[in-house]
């Protein structure tokens, strides 16, 4: 006998960050997302990126179009702001139902990320629209000034940028992306209400030493890039706390092998065979198992204003082996057995 959970139940969870890509990359990775997740957030960098209602619309239809037969997946789409972005265009499509956020990507922080805001006092109009419409401001948090060490971007980042930002705009939600570091989580454990936070697998399961295990471990490198084990201990914390203000969003972010086997290999991990496992594993190791169903299912919807879903998932602990390619992609967790299985 043991006292170990077999089998949990769980309201079907949604996934709050997450790189569909286009053409057969969307064709092959988006099932992975479907057979668990009844709703994602898209991010929108494409190359060229998502940033009229028409592409959004458009993108919104492949996404539908390459789900298998059956298959009941919204995907919940969001405007790549740039220095351009039209304050009004952008509420409108918002009214309108097209957009459910906006993504601020600091120009040069990560993957397609060239045409995103220079600086925020560029979107200070759109940022003021956004607030009184309480449209979501979802900001992947680093500084990109060559000057600040990598590993440092995040932190500064929360410190530079986001302190001055919510005490301008105090209303505004936010959430800040794929949080990596201590000083995010406590920054937004302890900051007001309209300010949120999702957590990745692979942050929870990786320090920084997984980039450098035995060689150059490039199907490790993502950004914000993974930190020192003490950060990692302070999102798992952070992650269990059964805060509301902590959700589940993979950033599950596929690149074909080749690119990221390279001499300048693609930040991005592809998490989405096995996100949801992945975050089990992570509650079980961490006895919260209890707080998952908040973390996956339910945090993520309450801060987005939207209804929880009504469909069940059940995780069996039956573990399977993950294979070391899924298509031309090498997915997180590649050659290892994994504790859980999402039942059929
Ligand atoms: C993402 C991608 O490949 O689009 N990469 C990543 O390392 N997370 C972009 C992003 O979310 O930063
Ligand atoms: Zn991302």
């Amino acid at each position: 006998m043991t006292s170990e959970v077999q089998i949990l139940t769980i309201r079907q969870p949604d996934d709050w960050h997450l790189h569909l890509r286009d053409g057969a990359m969307l064709e092959a990775v988006v099932p992975w997302s479907a057979r668990v997740f009844a709703r994602a957030i898209v991010m929108p960098n494409l190359s060229p990126p998502v940033m009229q209602v028409a592409d959004a619309v458009r993108y919104r239809a492949r996404i539908l179009a390459a789900l298998p037969p059956g298959a009941a997946f919204e995907p919940l789409m969001t405007c790549y702001l740039s220095d351009d972005t039209d304050a009004n265009e952008l509420v409108h499509g918002y009214a309108n139902g097209v957009w459910v956020a906006a993504k601020l990507y600091p120009a040069h922080a990560t993957t397609n990320s060239e045409h995103g805001v220079t600086d925020l006092v560029r979107i200070r109009p759109v940022l003021e629209a956004m607030q009184r419409a309480g449209m979501p401001l979802l900001i992947h948090g680093e500084v990109t000034e060559a000057a600040v060490d990598i590993f440092d971007r995040e932190a500064v980042f929360v410190e530079r940028v986001l302190g001055p930002l919510i005490r301008d705009f105090p209303e505004l939600k936010i959430v800040l992306e794929h949080i990596t570091t201590e000083e995010a989580a406590s920054f937004v454990a302890e900051g007001p209400r309209s300010l949120a936070a999702t957590i990745t697998p692979q942050h929870l399961h990786l320090n920084r030493n997984a980039l450098f295990a035995g060689g150059l471990r490039s199907h490790a490198y993502c950004l914000p890039v993974l930190k020192r084990e003490r950060h990692r201990l302070a999102i798992r914390a952070a992650a269990v706390s059964g805060l509301p203000k902590f959700f589940l969003g993979t950033d599950s972010a596929p690149h074909l092998v080749d690119a990221k086997e390279s001499g300048c290999g693609c930040a991005g991990i592809f998490n989405a065979p096995a996100a949801l496992e992945s975050y089990l594993a992570v509650f079980e190791e961490e006895g919260a198992v209890a707080r998952f169903e908040g973390f996956a299912s339910e945090h993520g919807a309450r801060f987005y204003g939207l209804p929880l879903n009504e469909g069940t998932v059940t995780l069996v602990r039956d573990g399977r082996d993950m294979p070391e390619r899924i298509g031309d992609v090498v997915p997180f967790h590649a050659g290892e057995r994994l504790a859980w299985r999402v039942a059929a």
